[in-house]
């Protein structure tokens, strides 16, 4: 039997042969509204998901909002903090990858995208639980009397070990339904729980003080999430410090560790890659890539978004732009500010 044969039976039986990247529910990002997902029957006809996740989300309907709301949230946050990077975390129309085949390949911009989405979905049903959408879930009821601090524990605390675990259950699914684990499905695994980590270590004691006229004779607090923002900055710096790994077999079983003997092992939170990225510079269905000609570049800056890095080398072209602006603002007593319209030109730089 061929080898593409072999896949395409593999196909049809799912899983394997299809996106390695183990991230095709992120297509639910696509569903037009939640109100597609009311009904068990519904999560038949989503598209993405494997097997064991729709029993999940059968089980499950009223999470479903939440994870498809973790989704969008992800690929947003992705975006922004690669917006200036070769490869800005951008979408694609066709087929249920919703980043096409660039994440195919095991490497940082992978583990950075699986552990956003991880994160994703643990902010979004751990906020899911605290305003009450969930019927199974709540506040964490667990956190409660006096603190070494001397304030009393109140009020809702996000319960981020429910939204934790939910997505652990989850998003882990497809990797967990493969029998033997491949070093990708390690990896995997491994970024999906970085997500979730990066989202625990980020939770925020916040107070409110009670007591005459604000004088906080008594303070109650409660643990809330941070923004996902946050989250995102801190999963941006992990990426940026992420371990290159290789499998190692330790017994029956195998393990990921740091390609490079001389380099510390990594730790729960940290990122891990198996391949070097290519540069993204030009177009390539193959790696789907879809090259920064035509992207905007920074004329002064020499990192990644300065010219010479994200036109790789091939220059760019200047294009020159008149717009209007407020000037010459002058406050009037009282109270209005009143400005004039100048107009001013603003350069652009488009890599070629
Ligand atoms: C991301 O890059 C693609 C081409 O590489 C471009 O078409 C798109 O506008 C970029 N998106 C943003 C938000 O800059
Ligand atoms: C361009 O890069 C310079 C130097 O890094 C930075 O100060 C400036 O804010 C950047 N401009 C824009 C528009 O991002």
């Amino acid at each position: 039997m061929k080898a593409l044969d072999f896949c395409l039976i593999l196909l049809l039986l799912e899983e394997l042969c299809g996106s390695t990247s183990g991230l095709r529910w992120l297509a639910l990002a696509t569903v037009g509204s939640v109100d597609h997902i009311q009904k068990e029957e519904a999560c038949d006809t989503l598209s993405g998901l494997v097997k064991r996740q729709k029993k999940i989300c059968k089980r499950n309907i009223e999470v479903m909002h939440a994870v498809k709301k973790g989704a969008v949230s992800a690929i947003d946050e992705c975006q922004y903090q690669f917006q200036n990077r070769r490869w800005n975390c951008s979408t694609v129309d066709h087929g249920s990858a919703v980043f096409g085949n660039v994440l195919n390949a095991g490497t940082r911009e992978a583990a950075f995208v699986h552990a956003i989405s991880s994160a994703g979905v643990t902010y979004a049903v751990t906020k899911a639980c605290s305003s009450g959408q969930v019927d199974k879930c709540g506040c964490d009821r667990s956190i409660r009397g006096k603190s070494p601090q001397g304030f009393e524990w109140a009020g809702c605390s996000d319960n981020v070990a429910y939204g934790s675990a939910f997505c652990g259950m989850f998003v882990d699914a497809r990797e967990r339904a493969k029998g033997r684990q491949s070093s990708r499905a390690l990896m995997n695994l491994h970024n999906n729980e970085a997500g979730r980590l990066a989202v625990e270590e980020n939770m925020k004691v916040q107070c409110k003080c009670h007591g005459v006229s604000g004088s906080c004779e008594m303070k109650t607090c409660w643990r809330g999430l941070p923004s996902f923002r946050e989250v995102g900055a801190m999963l941006k710096d992990r990426f940026d410090g992420a371990s290159e790994v290789e499998e190692q077999k330790v017994g029956s079983r195998k393990k990921l560790v740091p390609k490079n003997t001389q380099f510390k092992p990594h730790e729960t939170q940290d990122l891990v890659y198996l391949e070097a990225s290519p540069d993204y510079c030009i177009s390539d269905p193959e790696t789907g890539s879809l090259g920064t000609s035509g992207r905007t570049c920074n004329r002064s800056s020499k990192a990644i978004d300065g010219c010479e890095l994200m036109c790789c080398g091939r220059g760019f072209n200047v294009k020159r732009r008149v717009v209007d602006e407020r000037c010459h603002c002058k406050f009037h007593w009282c109270c209005y500010v009143k400005c004039q319209q100048c107009k001013k030109v603003v350069d652009e730089y488009v890599c070629r």
